[in-house]
């Protein structure tokens, strides 16, 4: 209780906010106990209360106090086409302030797809050249947490082990901690038995999708796709895509904005 709190600093890139949207939802453990009690979140541009010359001398005075000792979260990425002339921070390109901020950290998070893969605005032909953090820092260790957006239980569950153990959680050969991207949607979806037995919806409205048939045929992403929304679910646990009848479009994944229609049938 007596043991200072650790300083994070949230940085935002091109990105649509929605990670912090999941993130301000968590249930468990609930998000103002994480950001009041746990961790000492002294940046964060869309979250703080100061703006402007006022913020940016908070992020400036953090970084050389802590130097060492801070985490750096990072929602969206750079884009690096034109010198970063696409993502403007504080009149100067938000590659530059991630540079800067990542210099002195200790680690870094990425939040979500945009982050962890470039995401949506890394689309073919990906005019600004978004880029993944750890394509731009690599020197630093990284936790990737993907998804579009993650599971806000997911988010603080990384953030809760890394300030107890004072360590990154065990990571996959991508770089995903292992407890919550270690298996596949499909490994635990309810509705496997269907798809054990071969039984698919094969129109949105058909007899099989009222019955909770298996929508593979559909274009669910589920069998390639690593993520915990088959046993965490979504609203402190209440649904997730598959339930709500709708197939995974694999949000977690690299390059799902990429690969084909995400309606694509069998
Ligand atoms: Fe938004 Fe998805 Fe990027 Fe998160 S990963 S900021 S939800 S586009
Ligand atoms: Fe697998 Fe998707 Fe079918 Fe679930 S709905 S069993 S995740 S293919
Ligand atoms: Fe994304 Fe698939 Fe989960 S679309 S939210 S990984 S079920």
């Amino acid at each position: 209780e007596t043991k200072p709190r650790t300083p994070v600093l949230w940085l935002h890139g091109l990105e649509c906010t929605c990670c912090s949207e999941s993130f301000i939802r968590s249930a468990h453990p609930l998000t103002k106990d994480v950001v009041l009690s746990m961790l000492s979140l002294d940046y964060d541009d869309t979250l703080m209360a100061a703006a402007g010359h006022q913020a940016e001398a908070i992020l400036d005075e953090i970084r050389k106090k802590y130097k060492g000792n801070y985490i750096l979260a990072v929602e969206g990425n750079p884009p690096l086409n034109e010198d970063g002339m696409f993502a403007i921070q504080g009149g100067r390109p938000f590659v530059e302030k991630l540079r800067e901020t990542a210099a002195d950290c200790k680690a870094i998070i990425s939040w979500g797809s945009c982050a962890s893969w470039g995401c949506v605005q890394a689309a073919k032909p990906n005019p600004t050249r978004a880029t993944p953090v750890h394509k731009v820092i690599t020197d630093k260790p990284i936790v990737k947490v993907p998804g579009c957006p993650p599971i806000a239980e997911v988010m603080t569950a990384v953030v809760t082990y890394m300030l107890t153990f004072d360590k990154l959680p065990e990571l996959d050969r991508m770089g995903r901690p292992k407890m919550f991207y270690g298996q596949r949607i499909h490994d635990k979806c309810y509705r496997r038995p269907h798809f054990d037995a071969g039984q698919f919806a094969e129109a949105w409205d058909d007899e099989g999708s009222r019955k909770g048939y298996c929508l593979y045929k559909m274009g669910c992403k589920g069998p390639t796709t690593y993520n915990a929304c088959s046993t965490v679910r979504w609203n402190e646990g209440v649904s997730w895509p598959v339930q709500s009848g709708h197939g995974c479009i694999g949000c977690s994944e690299d390059g799902f904005w990429d690969k084909g229609s995400f309606y694509d049938r069998v």
